[in-house]
Parts: structure tokens; C-alpha cells; sequence
């Protein structure tokens, strides 16, 4: 099979989104099972309050969790300087893992309804190209591309997969990093061991941890996303990244046996996992690592924000077993709904997602690292550092939970089956319900 390089990445990208587009004119289903929507954190007060009556521009994102807020609140610190006279609207509502499910599924709701929000936060790739720019909700940036200059500082990578008939829909601010493991240092010295690089590794030290009554993986699946996240990074060095690329461009099979091998790792793995996985959530997964009571987790590179945001620092990082020299990326990007109330407001939005500032002040305090090839270095950290070296070298994939591989409704039905696997252990029954995904999504006939 021909080897696909970074460049090929792209063509992926396109290909799914136009696949998508011409599979699909109506909007993307609502993600399944919507929880109550909790309340939003309310955005840090201006400097100087806006008139009343000032224009408005709401924002919706799945923001709310430590790291994530202070990054929000970087990106509206900088657009309140530039724009005093407009009240910023704060609509985050929590998602974290599930990939902003709830969020999702409010905003579903609003933009049928013809009442979209200024701006909102997608995923670049298949999320917004197969779903929202496919229903024909969002408006082409073109315009906004070529006054800022974007084409020269934003990677060719980003570009393409906000981009279809040539036009891009969506500003990236960021480049997360998906397939990461975190660990507590202190478990792993406590049993003399390196962080994992093989599957075979990591057993091996579950094993001990366990003799010590320790679960080395921590799980949080009160609702569907996160143990499909783990799985995801379980599926690429099974599948090996051009063949796992290829599950999104029809040139691999989900009957693929390796899927069948990938499931059976994460059915012996969920045997090392915190026990009462099933009624844990995002938020206190983050803690169950802090005090001690997990190894690690196994997750994108938002997790050292919450970490930072805890005033932890006794975590170590390496990419996922297996997963060294592949960067399965996603990039969070914010696009223009057709028919918002304050255009204006949310174009002059748009410009700070995109600028030097706004990336400087939203990325250090998130974790990702800028999606803009010009940012000031003095402003990140360690972890960051690494990022940036290996997004230039390693070979990129697209995460399937995070929006860059497929539009909304694979990415809800691919959750839902880890979900069900998870209590089920079904490797057979999972592996049929990922095939049939495939074929609703048109990856496969
Ligand atoms: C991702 C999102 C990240 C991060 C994470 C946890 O889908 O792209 O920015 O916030 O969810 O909420």
C-alpha cells in the first residue's frame, strides 16, 4: 500500500468533508443522549463595562474546566481591549470528553431554530466541513483569510481541513495533541518503573501497580467519549498510522482484524482501571490522578492544563504505548454561523482567534500549541516545547472523538460503541457496530 506523508493528510481531510457534503445536504443529527446542560461559567468581568445596550456577541464553546477557562478568558481579555463597546456573552457549557456533546446539541437546537450564536467552537476536519458547513449553516472566511493574512502563518495542514471548494469556513486557534499519556510520578517510581512504550509495557506495569492494589488507567465514563479517546490511540499502533488513516478514505476496512486486536487490549486494560469507571465524569478523573489513586491518564494535551490549573506538577508526559513519532492531532477552531445578529462583532471576534495576541494569551494556559507559525516562544513552557518539535516531525493523524477525522454523526456513533463495549466487552458485537458506522458515514460499502 502506498506509504501517505503529511500532505496526503490533507487530501484525507478534504475527502472526508467533501465525501460528506455530497452524502449529506440536510444538518447533522443532535450527538446522542444530550445530559442535562450544567450551568455556564460567566466570563470574567470587563475592565471597562460596555454600554448598556452594547452589541452583543455570544460565544459557545465546552470551555468550563481548569485550564480551559483561563484560556477562554485569555482570548476575551484580548478581544475586550480591542472592542470595549461589545458585551462578550460567555454560553460555555461543560462537555469536556465527550467532545462537547451537550454543547453540541444546545447549539443543534439554536441554529435550526435560526438563532445561531456569534461564534462557536468546532473542530477543524470532518466535524465542521461533514457537518456544519455540509447543512450549508456557515459562512466561507475567505475574505477574512486574505485581509489577515492567515494562508502565510496558519500551516498548509490546518488550512486544508478548514477548507473545501477552496474556501476556509473556520479559524484554528490551537493544535492539540491527542494520543498522550500523563502519569503520576510517584506510582510509577513507587514500583520502579518507566513510563510504557509498548502495550506489552504498559501490562507489565499494571501488573505491579496492581499488586499494590493500584488501577493504572483512569476511565471516566459516566458518559460516552473518553474511553473511546483511549481506544483511538490503541487502534494506531495496532493498525499502524497510514492503515488507521485509511479507515476515512475507504482504503482500510473496519473489518479489519486489527480493530478486533485493537478491542481486545482495551478489554484487558479496563480490568486496570479506577473500578467505578462507569460513574466517574471528566472533572474528577483529572483528581483521582492527583491524589494518587490512578496512574494515568490516557488523554489529549488539554489534561496538563487542568493539571497546571490544580497547582500539580509531580506529572510526567510520553505519547501513548505505541504511539511515539505519531501525532494525532485536532485543532479547535471558531467559524462564522450564517444569520448572526452582530456580524460585525462576531467578524472582529474572528480576527483575534487568528491573531499573534490572542493564540499567545489562549495556548500556554490550555496546553495546545498555537496553530500560528509565529508565536512568541518566551510564552510557553516545557511541555509546549516538545509539542512544536514533534508536530513538525512526527506523522500527523486525525482523532475520530475530536472532530478531525469524520463529521459529527460517525463521531457519535464510534463513542457510542466504545460506551457500550466498555460494560459489555462485546469484541464481536463492537466490532459489527463500528462496520456498520463505517457504512452510514460512507467509509465503506
Ligand atoms: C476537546 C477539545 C479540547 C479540550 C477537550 C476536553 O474536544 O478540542 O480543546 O477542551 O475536548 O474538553
Amino acid at each position: 500500500m502506498k506509504q501517505l506523508n503529511r500532505r496526503d493528510f490533507l487530501k484525507m481531510g478534504a475527502l472526508v468533508a467533501g465525501g460528506a457534503a455530497l452524502a449529506s445536504c440536510t444538518p447533522a443529527p443532535a450527538p446522542a443522549a444530550p445530559a442535562a446542560a450544567k450551568p455556564a461559567e460567566p466570563a470574567k468581568p470587563a475592565e471597562a463595562k460596555p454600554a448598556a445596550g452594547a452589541q452583543k456577541l455570544e460565544i459557545f464553546s465546552w470551555w468550563t474546566s481548569g485550564g480551559e477557562i483561563e484560556a477562554l478568558n485569555g482570548l476575551y481579555d484580548v478581544f475586550k481591549k480591542k472592542y470595549p463597546g461589545v458585551e462578550i456573552v460567555n454560553a460555555a457549557i461543560a462537555g469536556g470528553t465527550s467532545s462537547g456533546g451537550d454543547m453540541k446539541a444546545v447549539l443543534q437546537t439554536r441554529m435550526m431554530g435560526g438563532d445561531p450564536p456569534e461564534s462557536f467552537q468546532v473542530h477543524l476536519g470532518g466535524e465542521l466541513l461533514g457537518s456544519y458547513v455540509a447543512a450549508g449553516q456557515m459562512e466561507d472566511l475567505d475574505f477574512l483569510y486574505k485581509e489577515e493574512g492567515w494562508d502565510k502563518v496558519f500551516p498548509k495542514e490546518l488550512v486544508d481541513i478548514a477548507s473545501t471548494g477552496g474556501k476556509p469556513y473556520s479559524v484554528p486557534v490551537n493544535i492539540h495533541r491527542s494520543n498522550m499519556m500523563w502519569y503520576n510520578k510517584k506510582m510509577l517510581e513507587g514500583v520502579g518503573a518507566q513510563p510504557p512504550k509498548t502495550w506489552d509495557e504498559w501490562f507489565a506495569l499494571a501488573d505491579k501497580l496492581k499488586a499494590k492494589n493500584q488501577p493504572t488507567l483512569a476511565i471516566a465514563e459516566s458518559g460516552a467519549g473518553f474511553t473511546a479517546h483511549v481506544f483511538e490511540t490503541m487502534m494506531i499502533p495496532v493498525l499502524g498510522p497510514d492503515k488507521f488513516k485509511g479507515l476515512f478514505s475507504g482504503s482500510t476496512s473496519w473489518e479489519d482484524k486489527g480493530i478486533g486486536d485493537a478491542l481486545n487490549i482495551l478489554k484487558k486494560a479496563l480490568d486496570y482501571a479506577n473500578p467505578d469507571f462507569l460513574n466517574v465524569g471528566w472533572g474528577d478523573v483529572n483528581d483521582l490522578m492527583v491524589n494518587g489513586k490512578v496512574g494515568m491518564i490516557i488523554q489529549g494535551d488539554w489534561t496538563p492544563g487542568v493539571l497546571w490549573s490544580k497547582k500539580f506538577q509531580d506529572f510526567g508526559w510520553a505519547p501513548a504505548p505505541g504511539n511515539t513519532g505519531i501525532y494525532q492531532m485536532l485543532s479547535d477552531s471558531f467559524g462564522l454561523p450564517k444569520k448572526v445578529k452582530n456580524r460585525t462583532a462576531a467578524i472582529n471576534w474572528l480576527r483575534v482567534c487568528g491573531s499573534k495576541d490572542g493564540q499567545d494569551a489562549f495556548n500556554p494556559a490550555k496546553g495546545s500549541i498555537p496553530a500560528r507559525t509565529d508565536a512568541d516562544l518566551a510564552k510557553y513552557g516545557e511541555y509546549h516545547k516538545s509539542a512544536m518539535a514533534d508536530w513538525k516531525k512526527d506523522k500527523l493523524v486525525p482523532s475520530i472523538v475530536h472532530g478531525a477525522a469524520a463529521k459529527l454523526s460517525f463521531m457519535t456513533d464510534f463513542m457510542n460503541a466504545i460506551n457500550v463495549f466498555a460494560t459489555k466487552k462485546d469484541t464481536a458485537a463492537t466490532q459489527a457496530a463500528l462496520v456498520k458506522a463505517a457504512k452510514d458515514a460512507g467509509f465503506q460499502k
